[in-house]
């Protein structure tokens, strides 16, 4: 059996589905949705494993015929396939959950840290010659201590992300979910908020832990915005599409808040020089979970979803 992989990923779940005896096609080059229909309709493969990059659509789930038995999204996130039509085709689609929780609540918490104390800004000024001695008025940042941490969406990783700023920052926590967390509730005396909206007009900074769905997308949108303190800061590490992105850039270019810090990108890897050229926002090439562990043990998911179905056991990390 014929597993195609549509990138180069960390080695540890090739070495495991190589191991199990499948054969491998890892594509090089660019890999386009053309090219990857194309490979699929050339070979008879019982297995893909895409990036989250890679737009997994009808057309390309058409392609993978009935030989296909299963998608194993390199990835948490699985915004990327059509969900629907590999439900009805019998696919099944796997994420990898779990591992990325904690290198992805870390890095939130390092764009937090980088916004609030303008570290970023910090180097540059003192890469650029422009520290010329110490001053009382000098690049002032923010304490996180007792402010408001505002969660929005406190799944794995939101909670995650509360838990560290509750016991590290002693910051106090509101959330916004569909439903409650009695997690959070309980050990981190966490306020639950039914409206988002308070979340925004009471924290001082929000951290944005949302899927992309159709009911997220532009979740936070300018009327959101203009409801955020000043002084306030605005996280994402979820998906772009989830905020507006020509809204916020607006909104910081008019400081309408004082800061971001953003992971992901509403036209990634496309990004406007008007958001560029902003000082306040601090920005990071969608590696929130690009840890040398995480992305490893990534892969060993991914392949391990996969000996699991193709064995004719149950999917170990099924999205429905
Ligand atoms: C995911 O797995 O969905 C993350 O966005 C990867 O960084």
């Amino acid at each position: 059996m014929d597993i195609l992989v549509t990138h180069k990923i960390p080695d540890s779940g090739i070495v495991k589905l190589q191991a199990a005896g499948f054969g491998i096609n890892i594509l090089k080059g660019k890999v386009t949705k053309k090219r990857i229909i194309k490979e699929l309709k050339g070979r008879q493969y019982s297995a893909l494993l895409p990036l989250l990059t890679d737009e997994i659509d009808e057309e390309v789930i058409e392609a993978c015929g009935s030989n296909v038995k299963i998608i194993a999204n390199y990835a948490v996130g699985y915004n990327n396939i059509n969900i629907e039509v590999a439900k009805k085709k019998g696919i099944v689609v796997t994420n990898t959950p779990g591992v990325l929780t904690d290198t992805v609540a870390e890095h939130t918490i390092a764009m937090i840290l980088a916004v609030s104390t303008r570290i970023v800004e910090a180097d540059k000024f003192v890469r650029n010659g422009l520290f010329k001695g110490w001053e009382p008025e000098l690049l002032l940042g923010q304490d996180l201590k007792h402010k408001t941490l505002g969660i929005i969406g406190a799944g794995r990783i939101g909670s995650r992300v509360a838990e560290i700023a509750y016991k590290g920052f002693n910051m106090d926590i509101a959330y916004y979910d569909i439903k409650k967390n009695d997690w959070i509730d309980k050990n981190l005396g966490a306020k639950y908020y039914a409206c988002p909206e308070d979340v925004f007009r009471f924290s001082d900074v929000v951290s944005i832990h949302l899927p992309l769905l159709e009911s997220t997308y532009h979740f936070v949108d300018r009327a959101r915005l203009l409801l955020m303190k000043p002084n306030a800061f605005l996280v994402n590490s979820s998906r772009g599409k989830v905020i507006d992105e020509i809204a916020l850039t607006e909104a910081l270019a008019k400081k309408v808040i004082s800061g971001a810090a953003l992971d992901v990108f509403e036209f990634e890897p496309k990004i406007s020089s008007k958001l560029k050229s902003l000082q306040n926002v601090v920005l990071s090439p969608h590696t929130a979970s690009a840890s040398k562990q995480t992305r490893s043990l990534m892969s060993t998911i991914a392949a391990d979803n996969i000996i699991s179905v193709l064995s004719g056991d149950k999917a170990i990390n099924p999205v429905f």
